[in-house]
């Protein structure tokens, strides 16, 4: 088994702590909580037109250049909640990066996704990370997203699901048998789950055999890493060496290694993501292009990928914190045992279901969701002018006491029967997204984490690091436990 080195370990807790970020430079919590108490002068984002009987948009600037960015890249969902507070749901917040209208609550959410009249588009994505992410599925619109979901679904049905589940198993048993070290409160599972998800991701999405084509792979992990990141860069063009550029270099390289690989793909069987992307047509015999494929694929991994991960991390920080829903996840994994998992066995599963939903709850991977007004339209009653930005918020609406009980507790049986807790507003529970681009892999995502989870659980107890540890997130992008999120695997047998 691997071990951990303390120079490595401490190399990396250095780069953590002192890279400088809106969350590490010293003396910021002061700032941020100063920025809090303030109350910006308010305007107006344009005046309701006369007797249209809407009502005008207010908001502010925040700070020269970085608008609110300090607020919500350390508050996240909580510096919403005060937004909502103090402002009701709809808002405007200027910033250079992204001036967008805030969109806050469970109708605010209902009214964007649900999008009746098609007032609102993805375009609202482009700017945050459309360059490296060109015409995958969630940029699309309207009838051409739906020609291209309509050919993608086919690669999600349970039989292709089945194969998938197959591949993340093998691959999920084999790293943590034998990559993951035990005892050690050093070991920290945000990366360690971060790089198994790729290993899985170079098996289901590419089609790599475990430990073959190493170079290859690695390289292609890399500039895929590269082009996730791009997203989250401050310079917002591309000027050489900088965030933004690299991940248009890094996109390059994707785009050589997909259009190379789909040609031997097109003429092969398989039942990788690439392979099966090479043969799947709609009902009417539509299928993708190369380009499409090479689109796709890119788009694909990125969505796969951060959120499987911070899935697993917030699951693995909670089950050590509430060893009582651990010992009732495990039961059931061991009336499974470890025999080869198929989706029927994952179903049974059904704790793990509740833990992964209040997890989602907690700490949402995708916190909000981008979209742009295609033409003057209304949201809430109040006037909304073409081309403004409009941010929702499913990650503000997870945290609302007259939504949730005791929100900041965990308690994943409130997703059962009686409670019910989820079904109090169609969208107060909405992890996936809602409407015409809900989460095309929502169900993949979740028999990843139930394989990952179900083999780790067979296989160790997960403690806190020390009695009371609570985490800390930066979140600027996803949100990311700042230390790494510290988990002791104690092994069982
Ligand atoms: C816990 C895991 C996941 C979470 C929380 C999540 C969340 C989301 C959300 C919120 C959206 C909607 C974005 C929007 O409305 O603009 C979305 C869309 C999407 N997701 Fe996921 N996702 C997860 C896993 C996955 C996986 C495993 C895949 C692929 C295998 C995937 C592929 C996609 C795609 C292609 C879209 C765009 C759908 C469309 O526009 O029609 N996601 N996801």
């Amino acid at each position: 088994m691997a071990t951990i080195s303390t120079p490595h370990y401490l190399l990396d807790q250095a780069r953590r702590r002192f890279t400088p970020t809106l969350n590490t430079i010293p003396g910021m919590g002061a700032v941020e909580k100063r920025l809090r108490e303030r109350d910006w002068p308010q305007f107006e984002l344009a005046q309701a037109p006369v007797g249209s009987g809407l009502k005008t948009v207010m908001g502010d600037s925040g700070l020269p250049l970085l608008g609110h960015m300090v607020e919500t890249f350390r508050g996240g969902p909580e510096y919403l909640l005060q937004v909502y507070r103090k402002y009701g749901p709809i808002h405007y917040a200027y910033s250079p990066a992204l001036p967008a209208v805030t969109a806050l609550g469970p109708d605010a959410t209902q009214a964007v996704f649900s999008n009746k009249n098609k007032d609102f588009s993805q375009k609202g994505w482009h700017p945050v990370i459309g360059p490296f992410f060109n015409r995958g599925l969630m940029m699309l619109d309207f009838d051409e997203h739906m020609y291209h979901r309509r050919i993608m679904q086919e690669a999600f049905t349970r039989t292709r699901l089945s194969g998938y589940v197959e591949h993340i198993d093998r691959v999920a048993s084999l790293v943590i048998a034998n990559d993951w070290v035990a005892n050690d409160p050093r070991f920290l599972f945000h990366p360690a789950v971060k790089e198994l998800t790729l290993d899985i991701a170079s098996v289901v999405f590419m089609g790599h055999e475990p430990g073959s084509d190493h170079d290859l792979v690695t390289k292609v992990n890399a500039a895929f890493t590269t082009t996730t990141r791009a997203g989250g860069a401050i310079i917002r063009t591309s000027v050489p060496p900088f965030k933004w550029w690299r991940g248009l270099q890094a996109r390059k390289v994707l785009e050589d290694y997909f259009s190379e690989r789909l040609k031997e793909r097109r003429n092969a069987e398989g039942t990788d993501m690439l392979t099966v992307l090479c043969h799947t047509a709609d009902d009417d015999g539509n299928t993708f292009t190369d380009d499409d494929i090479v689109n796709h694929m890119i788009f694909l991994m990125m969505a796969a990928h951060d959120t499987s991960t911070s899935t697993l991390t917030t699951m693995a920080n909670q089950l050590a914190a509430n060893p009582e829903w651990q010992e009732r996840c495990r039961d059931e994994s061991d009336r499974l045992g470890d025999g080869p998992l198929d989706i029927e066995a994952l179903e049974k599963l059904e704790t793990l279901d509740l833990v992964i939903n209040e997890s989602l709850r907690m700490v949402t991977p995708l916190p909000f969701n981008v979209r742009q007004a295609v033409r003057d339209t209304e949201l809430l009653g109040f006037f909304i002018p073409a081309g403004t930005n409009v941010n929702v918020w499913p990650g503000l609406n997870h945290r609302l006491p007259e939504l949730w009980t005791d929100p900041e507790k965990f308690d994943p049986a409130r997703f059962a029967e009686p409670r019910n807790e989820h079904k109090r507003h169609r969208y107060a529970f909405a992890p996936f997204g809602g409407g015409a681009h809900k989460c095309i892999g929502m169900v993949f995502g979740q028999l990843e984490i139930k394989t990952v989870m179900h083999r780790l659980l067979r296989k160790y107890r997960l403690e806190l690091p020390h009695p009371g540890y609570q985490p800390r997130y930066d979140y600027a992008g996803m949100p990311v436990p700042m230390d790494g999120m510290p988990i002791v695997l104690r092994p069982l047998h």
